[in-house]
Order: C-alpha cells, then sequence, then structure tokens
C-alpha cells in the first residue's frame, strides 16, 4: 500500500478531477456563489489542487499564511466555512475516498479554519 493519500488515489489526475467536482458544487449554492464573482476560476483550481494535493500529501506545501492572506478581504462566515467543508467532504466520497482518509484529510482541513473565517466571526 502506498504511504500517502496523494499516492494511494493516483496523484493529480484523481485531484484535479475532484477538485474540478468540488468547484461545480460550490457554485451552485446561493450562499456560497456570490463569493466567486469576478475569480479566476482557473488559476483557483489550479491553486486549489495543489493545496488540496499538499493536504494529501503530495508534492506541495501548505502555506497557512498564504491561506490567511487570500481569504482575508472576503470576509467569510463561519457557517459557510462549514458548508464549503461539506460539500468538500461529499465531493471526496463520491470521488471513492475510504472514510479513514477523508477524516484524515478533513481533519486537516479543519486546522484551517482559523485562517480563513473572518476573524470577527470567531472574536469571543
Ligand atoms: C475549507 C478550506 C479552504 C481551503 C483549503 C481554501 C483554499 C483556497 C486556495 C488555495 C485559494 C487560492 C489562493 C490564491 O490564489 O492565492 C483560495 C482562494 C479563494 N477561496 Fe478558498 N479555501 C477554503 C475555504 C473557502 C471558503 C469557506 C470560501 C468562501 C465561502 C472560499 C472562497 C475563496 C475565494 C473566493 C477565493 C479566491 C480569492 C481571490 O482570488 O481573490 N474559500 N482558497
Amino acid at each position: 500500500m502506498s504511504d500517502t493519500i496523494w499516492e494511494r488515489y493516483g496523484g493529480y489526475g484523481f485531484v484535479a478531477k475532484a477538485v474540478d467536482d468540488f468547484y461545480a458544487r460550490v457554485l451552485l449554492s446561493r450562499d456560497l456563489a456570490p463569493y466567486f464573482v469576478n475569480i479566476n476560476m482557473e488559476k483557483l483550481v489550479e491553486h486549489q489542487i495543489e493545496t488540496i494535493g499538499a493536504v494529501m500529501g503530495g508534492p506541495y506545501d501548505l502555506d497557512i499564511e498564504v491561506l490567511r492572506r487570500s481569504h482575508a478581504r472576503l470576509k467569510i462566515k463561519l457557517a459557510h466555512f462549514g458548508e464549503i467543508a461539506a460539500i468538500l467532504s461529499l465531493t471526496l466520497e463520491d470521488n471513492g475516498l475510504t472514510d479513514a482518509d477523508r477524516d484524515a484529510l478533513m481533519a486537516v482541513v479543519a486546522s484551517t479554519r482559523d485562517a480563513i473565517v473572518d476573524p470577527a466571526e470567531l472574536a469571543p
């Protein structure tokens, strides 16, 4: 058995398909779609492949500060982070990830929450 989730599922091709599938679903959400107006989706998909790839143990680095910077102006609501995470989890399930691999990946995604959500949403 291969060591990383990235290797086990076939690397770039698998992640590229899953990320395409993910954004198609995100854009169908009435709450989430407005965040993506006027965004260069081609560039976003490429960055997201690298980010999910990093989380899967692929040949990329996960840089929390880059995530913080690229989401800061969006003022993302906590509920919307939850919705995106749920869509990602379902997408990974539909693309064949085992529950154990999905749980491992989603735990890393959950750890990015405070860098992505509007700090005002997280204030006590
Ligand atoms: C769940 C964890 C998330 C991860 C791992 C993630 C990852 C990323 C990455 C890698 C980029 C590209 C950064 C760049 O181009 O420099 C990005 C951009 C973006 N993300 Fe996220 N994201 C997450 C959650 C969210 C949520 C919850 C929303 C909105 C509800 C969102 C909306 C956006 C938008 C609109 C951009 C484009 C920003 C721009 O180009 O100005 N993301 N995200």
